[in-house]
């Protein structure tokens, strides 16, 4: 059977009180449509339309990489049974529809399927049961337990009110039965709207049978309205992925202390400590050690390295067996091969480091290639920049650069060289020997300290 999916899209969600359009806010790295999205892909939907309204065009441009995706702007918000009606032409006639809303991002494909399944050419609605369904609509049955129809909360009689079961907003129809329903929709309600859920009493008036289908797990039926409750499904959703993890064989040392925005694959017997964020794609090898406080964005990290506390590393590739931080940066285009040692407030960008480099404390290493074992003392700076252009420093096998050393660029070190403490080196150094470059040390014997004036 072929699945066409419309995403509703088009509410502003004032209470975000934001200038960011509601379903392009974040979680878990991506933004709430873009969930909704990936799911509806997961379940092999043939197309996808997305019903947009307020700033549209900011939410097109944020899925220009997805071209497949059919957009439908709705422009004067009349209701979710409008919205779905201004999807309607763009769908297969002959799919089955599945609803879907495109702010509430957690629903999970598994359930979907079930709904899809339970609909089989006729009505299938996913509903939930709570204490309180506050201002949902709620799912009216009859005395045999068969579904009439959806009334909603402000529309409601006080009995109907006190009904527990609550329509989440997914269905899912044959389209050209759904089409005939929506014709047949009316205004006719407390709002003025054309209301999506009538077409539970049209299809019972038409003798179609409408089941209902309950989600694996309340919240993947939880929308996002406020800031509030964005904070929340974060909470969620972080949870279910640190779980994820542990099954796994991950080792947290919280799993409600961890963030992952993106996709983070580690390997055998991995730790990580206390408020790690990982965003983008992040490889862990096997035994690869993560201290408390550290930011990984695009990086990948080879067996048993480990990352101390407080280090931040973006866009860097970390080879096996290194010590990286506490308190270090790894910037885009950090590349460091096995065994280096990079310490506290070093910062490396654009470089690549050779097996068994060491920068251990408080240098820059940027635009440079450094060698085997070289070691850069403390305090060592690759001036790399000459106010226009950035220029590369080469720093060959086994040099040993002293501390508070200034390399400026472009500029080779060869092969052995020892640069004492304290230079400034602008010219290429020869191999193997010392080069100095700072005033000769003095001190005057003759010399007597100044007296105090009367
Ligand atoms: C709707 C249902 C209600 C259900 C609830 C679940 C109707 C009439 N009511 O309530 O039974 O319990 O969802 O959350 O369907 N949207 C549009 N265009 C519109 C109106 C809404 O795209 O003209 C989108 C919104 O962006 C949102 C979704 O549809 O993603 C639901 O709209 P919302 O106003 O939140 O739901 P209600 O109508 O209150
Ligand atoms: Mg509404």
């Amino acid at each position: 059977m072929t699945l066409n999916v419309i995403v509703l899209a088009a509410g502003e969600g004032k209470r975000m009180h934001s200038n960011t359009p509601k379903v392009l806010h974040s979680l878990a790295g991506r933004s709430l449509l873009a969930h909704v999205i990936a799911t509806a892909r997961e379940l092999g939907a043939d197309r996808i339309v997305v019903v947009h309204g307020h700033q549209g065009a900011r939410v097109r441009a944020a899925f220009a990489d997805q071209g497949d995706l059919v957009w439908v702007e709705q422009g004067e918000l009349l209701g979710t049974g409008h919205a779905v009606q201004r999807a309607m032409p763009q769908v297969d006639p002959a799919a089955d529809v599945l609803v879907l809303y495109g702010d509430v991002p957690l629903i999970g494909a598994a359930s979907l399927r079930r709904l899809a399944q339970a609909a089989s050419g006729g009505l299938a609605i996913m509903s939930a049961i709570a204490e309180d369904a506050a201002n949902y609509g709620r799912i009216v049955r009859d005395a045999g337990g068969a579904i009439r129809r959806i009334v909603e909360a402000r529309d409601a009689t006080p009995a109907e009110r006190a009904i527990r079961e609550w329509y989440t907003g997914f269905l899912v129809a044959p389209a050209a039965r759904l089409s005939a329903w929506l014709a047949r929709v009316k205004d006719e309600n407390a709002q003025k709207e054309y209301y999506l859920t009538d077409v539970v009493a049209l299809a019972v008036a038409d003798g179609v049978a409408v089941q209902a289908v309950q989600p694996a797990r309340a919240w993947e039926v939880e929308g996002v309205n406020s800031r509030r409750e964005l904070a929340a499904l974060e909470r969620v959703r972080q949870r279910e992925i640190a779980d994820a993890l542990l099954e796994r064989g991950v080792g947290l040392a919280d799993p409600a202390r961890i963030d992952v925005r993106g996709a983070l694959a580690c390997g055998r017997d991995v730790s990580i400590d206390v408020n790690c964020v990982f965003e983008g794609e992040v490889r862990l090898g096997e035994r690869v050690r993560i201290g408390p406080n550290c930011v990984l964005r695009n990086v990948s990290v080879a067996d048993d390295t480990e990352i101390h506390a407080f280090s931040l590393l973006e866009d860097a590739a970390v080879g096996a067996r290194c010590r990286i931080g506490p308190y270090a940066r790894l910037r885009p285009g950090a590349e460091l091969a096995e065994e280096v040692h990079i310490g506290n407030f070093v910062e490396v960008k654009n470089s690549r480091l050779a097996p068994g480099a060491k920068a251990n404390h408080l240098a820059y290493v940027g635009d440079s290639d450094v060698g085997r074992r070289v070691n850069i003392g403390a305090g060592v700076i690759t001036c790399n920049y000459d106010g226009v252009n950035k220029h590369r420093t080469v720093i060959e096998d086994e040099c040993f650069i002293g501390s508070d050393a200034t390399l400026v660029a472009p500029l080779r070190i060869a092969r052995g060289s020892y640069i004492g403490a304290g230079s400034t080196i602008a010219k290429d150094t020869p191999p193997g020997q010392l080069t100095v470059s700072r005033a000769r040390q003095v001190s005057l014997p003759s010399w007597k300290p100044p007296k105090r004036k009367d």
